[in-house]
């Protein structure tokens, strides 16, 4: 089967292209680096040629509110009639646990971006995933006033990259859902006190102060905003095992 990855160059794409190729399966990582952009439609018609099943993994350059909803609709106007015209048969993307639940733009944009896939009458499946592990960094140096990192003790279940990508493969396999999945890290706790582990691993000195009031990206964060409400699929790798495999990489 023929599969494109939009965005297989970027995290999440990078590590989903080997699995499915292990499997057999004929795999486009398309990007603007091998000449496939979605914004501009270059690439598109004919890296699709002969598609069954399009995974939309590309994510805005930026994450100013204004360009990372331009960044979502654009591609999804453009990706989603090019897909029908070449008779896609599943378009799979990841979205995020929680986006209509918790308000900041690049929430808004995704809620945008996955309004444009429900309705793009192509067969879908959207993938709504907790933060990945890989971003605790980022993060902590968003919500950072100098030496100390105030963060929400609202519940956190971050997820592993590779777990991602390892459950992305599996639903692009599958039949589309025409609906939402929802993923998640294998152990849940308040956010404060898994970017304290985290930081305390990588042995970065900043404290993390406990604070209701702090938003994520601007977003008023309760207790139960952040994570699956109801059946999610857990991923396999625990923080300690995260931080382990993360150090023995370098
Ligand atoms: N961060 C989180 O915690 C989290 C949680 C849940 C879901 N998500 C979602 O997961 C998805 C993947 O995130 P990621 O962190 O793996 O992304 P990433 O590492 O930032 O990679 C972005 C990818 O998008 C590609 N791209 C950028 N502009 C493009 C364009 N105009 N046309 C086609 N491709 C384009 C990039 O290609 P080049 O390499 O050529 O630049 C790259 O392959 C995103 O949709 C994000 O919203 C993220």
């Amino acid at each position: 089967m023929k599969i494109v990855i939009i965005g297989g160059t970027g995290l999440i794409g990078s590590k989903t292209v080997p699995i499915l190729r292990q499997r057999g399966h004929e795999v486009v990582a398309a990007s603007p680096k091998s000449g496939v952009n979605t914004i501009t439609g270059e690439g598109l018609k004919d890296v699709l040629a002969g598609t069954q099943v399009v995974i939309d993994l590309a994510n805005s350059p930026s994450f100013e509110d204004k360009a990372v909803l331009e960044f979502f609709e654009t591609s999804g106007r453009n990706l989603h009639p090019a897909e029908a015209a070449a008779g896609v048969r599943h378009h799979v993307a990841l979205s995020i646990v929680g986006i209509d639940r918790t308000d900041n733009g690049y929430f808004r944009a995704k809620v945008a971006q996955e309004k444009l896939i429900e309705t793009s009458g192509i067969p879908y499946t959207i993938i709504r995933s907790t933060q990945f592990m890989e971003f605790l960094g980022g993060i902590a140096d968003s919500s950072a006033d100098g030496n100390m990192v105030r963060l929400s003790p609202g519940l956190f279940q971050p997820i592993a990259a590779d777990d991602v990508a390892a459950i992305v493969a599996d639903v692009a396999l599958a039949a589309p859902r025409n609906g939402i999945v929802e993923i998640a890290g294998p152990e849940r706790a308040p956010f404060n006190e898994i970017v304290a582990r985290y930081l305390k691993a990588v042995r970065d000195p900043r404290e993390v102060v406990r604070d209701p009031e702090a938003g994520y990206w601007g977003g008023r964060v309760e207790e139960r905003s952040l994570v699956p409400l109801g059946e999610a699929r857990l991923g396999r790798i625990g923080f300690d095992e995260w931080i382990r495999r993360s150090q023995a990489r370098g």
